[in-house]
């Protein structure tokens, strides 16, 4: 859709007919919504992410105690929503208050806000800056919801923004007795969403389970999507594999920054969503860019690159780079990554524009 740098583009096609997964197009994808100027993954942080015009807009899926499916960052309720005032007896050992324990009915009594911590008994803005807290009355919607409102925007504005699905910890959810995996992909083929050509990515941080899906799931259900391989650290346990003794072990993502990663990743996603240090070394300074080169090895391999998190609070510009303008510009032109999850759609697409 968005044409960046066009001579830029064609000199690189020619030089290197590998070296654009997508044609060139620059993407933008609304990371929890307009999650920078309202709460994370309510309708209404989707709704004014629709109107920036953004490629995409991403929803975080997890599941609730009675199967249904919900838009939510956490397999944890207690970031977002008043659950611990709701249901006070209701969190687990760890003190966290899991979705999975709870029906839908119940999760749609909760009030959703800005995202918190607690810190010393009292509850601190993750994002002081953004959206005051409590204010106003949010809800946590479901994913069908939130397909119908994207899908019904679609034929009242005439435009065509897809959605990008992240299904959460697969792994936690099987462990618990639940396929949401399944339950994603029955939506979206519900949905109409069947083939690559769809206006879809499905994106997940556990390899093995993309390729559950890529080689099972799919195939069984008759459709075929676009799929995303989130990349994460080992040591930030994001995803687990249960051992023999049904202790949760952190899965080793090593193997995916080393040579041949990306060849294999390649066998089941179109595209890898990397951090933003997996692409552009934090041994950066001003004008003097250092790239890893994963950027170069997922367009070998045919895959989109579409990096998180591009944020402008405070502290989260990286010191390389001048403002968040700059910031997209080092990603989108520097390192040639495809799209960029961000929590604020309109500056990106803003750039995007302003360059076409
Ligand atoms: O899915 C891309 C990005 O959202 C990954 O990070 O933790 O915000 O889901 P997270
Ligand atoms: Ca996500």
């Amino acid at each position: 859709m968005k044409k960046v740098w066009l001579a830029a583009v064609i000199s690189s096609v020619l030089l290197s007919p590998a070296s654009f997964a997508n044609n060139g197009d620059k993407i933008v994808v609304a990371h929890r919504g307009a999650s920078g100027y309202l709460p994370e993954h309510t309708l209404p942080a989707k709704a004014l992410a629709y109107a920036m015009k953004p490629d995409y807009i991403e929803q975080d899926v997890v599941m609730t105690k009675d199967d249904q499916l919900v838009v939510l960052h956490d397999h944890y309720l207690d970031r977002v929503t008043d659950v611990a005032e709701v249901f006070p007896n209701r969190a687990r050992k760890d003190g966290r208050y899991y979705a999975i324990d709870f029906t839908l009915a119940e999760i749609k009594q909760l009030s959703v806000t800005e995202g918190f911590n607690l810190k010393d008994g009292k509850q601190v803005q993750g994002f002081p800056e953004r959206y005051p807290m409590w204010q106003s009355n949010f809800t946590v919607p479901t994913l069908q919801e939130e397909i119908e409102m994207i899908q019904g925007l679609n034929k009242t504005l005439g435009y065509d923004i897809g959605i990008y699905p992240e299904i959460k910890a697969p792994w936690f959810h099987r462990h618990e007795g639940k396929d949401i995996s399944k339950a994603v992909l029955e939506v979206l083929k519900e949905y109409g969403y069947t083939s690559k050509d769809s206006k879809v990515y499905v994106q997940t941080f556990d390899f093995n389970e993309l390729k559950r899906i890529h080689d099972e799931l799919l195939p069984a259900m008759k459709i075929d999507l676009k799929l995303v391989q989130l990349m994460a650290y080992t040591d930030w346990n994001e995803t687990m594999v249960y051992d023999k003794d049904g202790k949760a072990q952190p899965y080793s993502y090593d193997w995916m920054f080393k040579t041949d990663g990306m060849k294999t990743v390649a066998k089941y996603a179109d595209g890898i969503g990397p951090w933003k240090p997996m692409v552009v070394s934090d041994q950066s300074s001003k004008g003097n860019i250092k790239l890893t080169g994963l950027v170069k090895a997922a367009h070998a391999q045919g895959m989109a690159v579409h990096p998180y998190t591009f944020r402008k609070d405070e502290g989260r510009i990286p010191a390389y780079a001048e403002d968040f303008a700059d910031m997209l510009d080092i990603f989108y032109n520097t390192a040639n990554v495809d799209g960029v999850f961000t929590d604020f759609p309109n500056l990106a697409v803003d750039f995007i524009s302003e360059r076409e």
